[in-house]
């Protein structure tokens, strides 16, 4: 290299505050390596007859024509925006003679922090820092030796992480280092902070709010990446699949339920259903569900919508106006009775129940109600105990619903959500396009009614048959 006009300006060797910033030894390390220069600075010419003659005395390493590319990035090392050449090339002998530094990184832990001192160490981070990390300056921050942190690690790095459709701000943005060390953490893959702290970091309230409910789903407390990806993912959110395939991966069952049951239910089967009903991080209702169970489910069924052909009675307003609630219904549910998911059995129901106004006699068919009450109750003619329904010891259940083909069903009679009446008695039955009335009294021993279908009678139990 022709030298000419190689000028060095003492003066120019800044050590000013703001150099030194974050750089914790920084001051020390400077100040001493500055006092060594100055001595071994004065004069140039005293550097022997190697020296060209030419060198300004005035001049700086970057200045008259020489190294000026040094400072030419915009963002410069401290020392190199001080002109502190000298604290990293110290003249050999006399002459302007550089060795080639070999000494890292211990050159740059003259004045930096050891990079090494945790568990997980970045293996580029354990040897030669200008792997990365140009000593002069760059024109991103961090003297990166690219022209983004991106760039920068993706030169080793597969790029696949970041090559879904759905991407995560910061990692999209390459700020890759908000939340990865890149030269050593205590934390795996090189973590800032351990588990859901690192998204707190960002998503505090967020996260405040998914793990401190009554019921956190068990996948939340183990880690957000259990489902979001931290880079990027197929699908929004950053989740790997569906919100179905997602949640098929640890609940098969219900996935399947969903999507395979001869009853299905609209809202599960279709893909992102399941979580118009669950949230996936936590709720105080059981289980995960958005609201209590009685009010989720009449959140939808507050109008008459469709299966089929048929138009589905209106829960929401049926509740409101009969204060008598079924059993189950008053202790809040309705998957007492009914499939969440999908079922095998009309209208979802959890056991078979006949969906006709008349049917064969089976007990089977009636496993729905027998599973909560007396399974005896009409399969004897006469009794004493298995049922209030009876005239003297009549059994007035075996009489409507015990034939061998045309048996009323018990709809014919109750009203299973909820009714005005004592057991649930309807006011009247759909039969066809007549809306049948029932006209139910209740009396201490027994009841009357004067219903479409006979002409007014009672049961009595205390009569003596
Ligand atoms: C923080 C330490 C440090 C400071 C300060 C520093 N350099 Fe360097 N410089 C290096 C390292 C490391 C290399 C590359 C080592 C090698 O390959 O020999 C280097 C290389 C060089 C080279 C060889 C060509 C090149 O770019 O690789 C020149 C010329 C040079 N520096 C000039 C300067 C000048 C002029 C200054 C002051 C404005 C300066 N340096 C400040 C560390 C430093
Ligand atoms: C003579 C002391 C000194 C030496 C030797 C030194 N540095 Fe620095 N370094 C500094 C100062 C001063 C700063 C500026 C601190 C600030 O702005 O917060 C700095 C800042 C940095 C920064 C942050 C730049 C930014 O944009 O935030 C990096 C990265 C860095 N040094 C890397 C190195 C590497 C790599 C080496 C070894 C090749 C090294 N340093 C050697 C003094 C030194
Ligand atoms: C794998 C690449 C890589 C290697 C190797 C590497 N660094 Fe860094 N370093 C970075 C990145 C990326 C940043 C962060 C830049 C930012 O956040 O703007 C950084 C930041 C720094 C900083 C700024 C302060 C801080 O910690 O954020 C210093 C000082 C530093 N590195 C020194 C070193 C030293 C000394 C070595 C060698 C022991 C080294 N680096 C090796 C990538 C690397
Ligand atoms: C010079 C090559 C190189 C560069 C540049 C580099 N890395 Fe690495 N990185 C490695 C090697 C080698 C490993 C250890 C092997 C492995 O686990 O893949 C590693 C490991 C990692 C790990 C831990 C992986 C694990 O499974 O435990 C993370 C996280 C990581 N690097 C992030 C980064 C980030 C972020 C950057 C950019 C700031 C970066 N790397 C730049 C070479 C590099
Ligand atoms: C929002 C925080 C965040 C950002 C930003 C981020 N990462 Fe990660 N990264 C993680 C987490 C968390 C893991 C661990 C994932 C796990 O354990 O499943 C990880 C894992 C990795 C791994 C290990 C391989 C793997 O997929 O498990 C590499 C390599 C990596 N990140 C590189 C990068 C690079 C390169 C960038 C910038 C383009 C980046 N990361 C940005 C949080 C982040
Ligand atoms: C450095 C800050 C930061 C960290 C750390 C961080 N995020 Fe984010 N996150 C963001 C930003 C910025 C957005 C985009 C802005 C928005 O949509 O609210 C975002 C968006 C998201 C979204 C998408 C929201 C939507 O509606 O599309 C999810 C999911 C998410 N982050 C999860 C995580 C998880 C999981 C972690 C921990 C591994 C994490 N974040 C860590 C900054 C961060
Ligand atoms: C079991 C898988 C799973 C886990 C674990 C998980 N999420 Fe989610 N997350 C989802 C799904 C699925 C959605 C989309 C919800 C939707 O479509 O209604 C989502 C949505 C989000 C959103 C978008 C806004 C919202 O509330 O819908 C953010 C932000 C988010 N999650 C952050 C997190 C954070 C932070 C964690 C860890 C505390 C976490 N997630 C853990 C599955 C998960
Ligand atoms: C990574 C595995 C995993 C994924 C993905 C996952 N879960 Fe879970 N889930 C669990 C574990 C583990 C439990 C607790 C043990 C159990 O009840 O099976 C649980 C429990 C539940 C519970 C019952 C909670 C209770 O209080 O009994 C519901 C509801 C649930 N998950 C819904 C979902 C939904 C909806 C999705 C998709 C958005 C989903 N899960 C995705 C693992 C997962
Ligand atoms: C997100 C809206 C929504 C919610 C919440 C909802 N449903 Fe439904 N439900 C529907 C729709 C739409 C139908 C119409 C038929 C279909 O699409 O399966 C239906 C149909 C039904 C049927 C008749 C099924 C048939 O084909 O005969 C029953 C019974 C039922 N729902 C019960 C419930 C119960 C019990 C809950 C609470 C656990 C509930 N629903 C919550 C939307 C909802
Ligand atoms: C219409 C609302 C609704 C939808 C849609 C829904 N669930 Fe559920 N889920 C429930 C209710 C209500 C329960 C409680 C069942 C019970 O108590 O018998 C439940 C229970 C669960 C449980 C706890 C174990 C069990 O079976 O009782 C899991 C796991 C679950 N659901 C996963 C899912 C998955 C996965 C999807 C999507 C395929 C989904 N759910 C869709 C309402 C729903
Ligand atoms: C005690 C058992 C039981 C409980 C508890 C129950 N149901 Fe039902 N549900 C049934 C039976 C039986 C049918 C069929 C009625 C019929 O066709 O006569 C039915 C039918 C339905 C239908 C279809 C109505 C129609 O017009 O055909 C819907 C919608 C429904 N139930 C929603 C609910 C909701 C919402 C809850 C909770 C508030 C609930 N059920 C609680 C037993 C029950
Ligand atoms: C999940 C359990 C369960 C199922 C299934 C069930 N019930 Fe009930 N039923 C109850 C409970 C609990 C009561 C309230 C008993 C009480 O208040 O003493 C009740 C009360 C009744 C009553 C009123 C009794 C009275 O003394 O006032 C009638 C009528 C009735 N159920 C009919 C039926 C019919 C018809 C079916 C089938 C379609 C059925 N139940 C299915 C649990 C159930
Ligand atoms: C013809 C109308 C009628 C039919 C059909 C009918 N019930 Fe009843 N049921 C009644 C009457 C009326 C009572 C009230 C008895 C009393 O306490 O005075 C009653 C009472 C009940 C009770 C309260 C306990 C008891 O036995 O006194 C249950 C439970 C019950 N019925 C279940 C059913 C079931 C299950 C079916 C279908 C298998 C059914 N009922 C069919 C009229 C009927």
């Amino acid at each position: 290299m022709s030298l000419p006009t190689l000028r060095i300006r003492r003066s120019r060797i800044n050590l000013g505050g703001a150099v030194f910033g974050r750089v914790t030894r920084a001051t020390v390390c400077l100040a001493s390596l500055a006092a060594a220069s100055l001595l071994s600075l004065t004069p140039l010419a005293a550097w022997g007859a190697a020296a060209p003659a030419t060198i300004d005395p005035e001049a700086s390493c970057t200045t008259g024509g020489c190294h000026a590319d040094t400072k030419a990035k915009p963002k410069l090392h401290g020392p190199v925006a001080g002109d502190a050449c000298q604290g990293c090339h110290e003249p050999k002998g006399k002459e302007h003679n550089f060795a080639k530094i070999s000494d890292i990184p211990a050159l740059c832990t003259k004045c930096h922090d050891k990079v090494d001192g945790a568990a997980n160490v970045h293996p580029p981070a354990q040897g030669d820092c200008l792997v990365c990390h140009d000593p002069h300056g760059s024109k991103v921050a961090g003297m990166l030796k690219a022209d983004d942190q991106k760039a920068l690690c993706f030169s080793c790095h597969e790029d696949a992480i970041l090559k879904g459709e759905y991407q995560h701000g910061p990692a999209a943005v390459g700020a890759c280092s908000v939340c990865h060390n890149p030269h050593s953490s205590a934390q795996e893959k090189l973590l800032r902070s351990p588990g859901n702290e690192l998204c707190a970091t960002c998503h505090a309230d967020l996260v405040k709010d998914m793990t401190s409910g009554a019921n956190v789903h068990e996948p939340v407390r183990k880690g957000c990446v259990s489902c979001h990806n931290p880079h990027s993912g197929p699908k929004p959110k950053m989740l790997p699949g569906s919100t179905q395939e997602l949640c098929a991966k640890c609940h098969e069952k219900q996935v399947k339920a969903a999507k395979e049951s001869a009853v299905p239910h609209g809202p599960a089967a279709e893909d992102g259903g399941c979580t118009k009903c669950h949230t996936p991080h936590g709720s105080n209702n059981r289980p995960l569900l958005k609201a209590a169970q009685t009010d989720l489910c009449v959140g939808c069924h507050d109008k008459p919508l469709e299966a089929g052909k048929t138009k589905l009675t209106n829960m929401k307003q049926l509740l409101a106006d009969n204060k008598e609630w079924h059993g189950p219904i008053r202790d809040g549910g309705c998957t007492g009775c009914h499939e969440a998911h999908g079922g095998a059995n009309f209208r979802l129901l959890k056991q078979p129940y006949p969906a006709t106004f008349y049917s064969a006699y089976q007990p089977d068919n009636y496993a729905l109600c027998f599973t909560c009450h007396e399974p005896m109750m009409a399969k004897e003619e006469f009794t004493k105990t298995l049922t209030g329904f009876r005239d003297g010891d009549r059994n007035m259940h075996f009489l409507h619903v015990n034939k061998a083909d045309r048996g009323r069903t018990c709809r014919a009679c109750h009203e299973v959500h909820a009714s005005t009446h004592p057991r649930h008695i309807r006011e009247s039955v759909p039969y066809g396009n007549w809306s049948l009335p029932i006209n139910f009294a209740i009396t201490e021993q027994g009841g009357s009614c004067q219903p479409g279908c006979h002409a007014a009678k009672t049961y009595d139990r205390s009569k003596k048959n």
